[in-house]
């Protein structure tokens, strides 16, 4: 009897040492306690759950407003009727009366009134020739060429 006790003891401390031994064969790894990893993923997915929860305005598109500084103020039909007159100067004096290298046009904005107004009327009569201008100033009356000489007097001075 007692050497079935002792029998049996040797076979389970056989397995004890045997079971021992094969843990002690198994590669350490401490993959499944990398918490760094596990807390990046977790992260991961507290972002998605929040963007799900909490979606993003769609952005507005900025609509740019240019809003053009106005040159002259309107506030006589004497100056509305300068102002439409001018459109046609544009081309070669420019819209703020800067000049043009190209057409060899001249600064005029801010200039004196009167000598603006001088200017258009000896082109007129021909004491100063100015064969480009020609076509624009021909039929231009007297209160036309006042009026285009005091709208282009308060354009920016020298265009500036
Ligand atoms: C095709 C181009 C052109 C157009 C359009 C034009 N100009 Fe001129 N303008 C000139 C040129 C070039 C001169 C300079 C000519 C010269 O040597 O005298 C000039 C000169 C002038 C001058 C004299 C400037 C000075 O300092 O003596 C005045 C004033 C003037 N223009 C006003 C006007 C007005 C007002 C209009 C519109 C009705 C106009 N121009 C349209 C080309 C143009």
């Amino acid at each position: 009897m007692t050497r079935l006790i002792y029998f049996i003891a040797f076979v389970i401390g056989l397995v004890i040492v045997m079971n021992i031994s094969d843990y002690q064969g198994q590669p350490v790894s401490n993959a499944k306690f990398d918490f760094e990893k596990k807390a990046a993923s977790n992260y991961e997915k507290q972002k998605e759950i929040h963007e799900l929860l909490h979606p993003k305005p769609v952005e507005k598109e900025e609509k740019k407003v240019v809003v053009e500084k106005v040159l002259v103020e309107l506030t006589t039909p004497e100056l509305q009727n300068g102002s439409d007159l001018y459109k046609k100067c544009i081309t070669c004096h420019g819209k703020r009366g800067e000049g043009k290298k190209s057409q060899k046009a001249p600064a005029i904005g801010g200039q004196y009134d009167w000598y603006i107004a001088l200017q258009i009327s000896n082109m007129k009569s021909g004491e100063r020739i100015n064969k480009v201008m020609n076509p624009y100033i021909r039929n231009l009356s007297e209160q036309d060429i006042k009026d285009l000489a005091n709208y282009i007097s308060k354009l920016p001075h020298m265009g500036k």
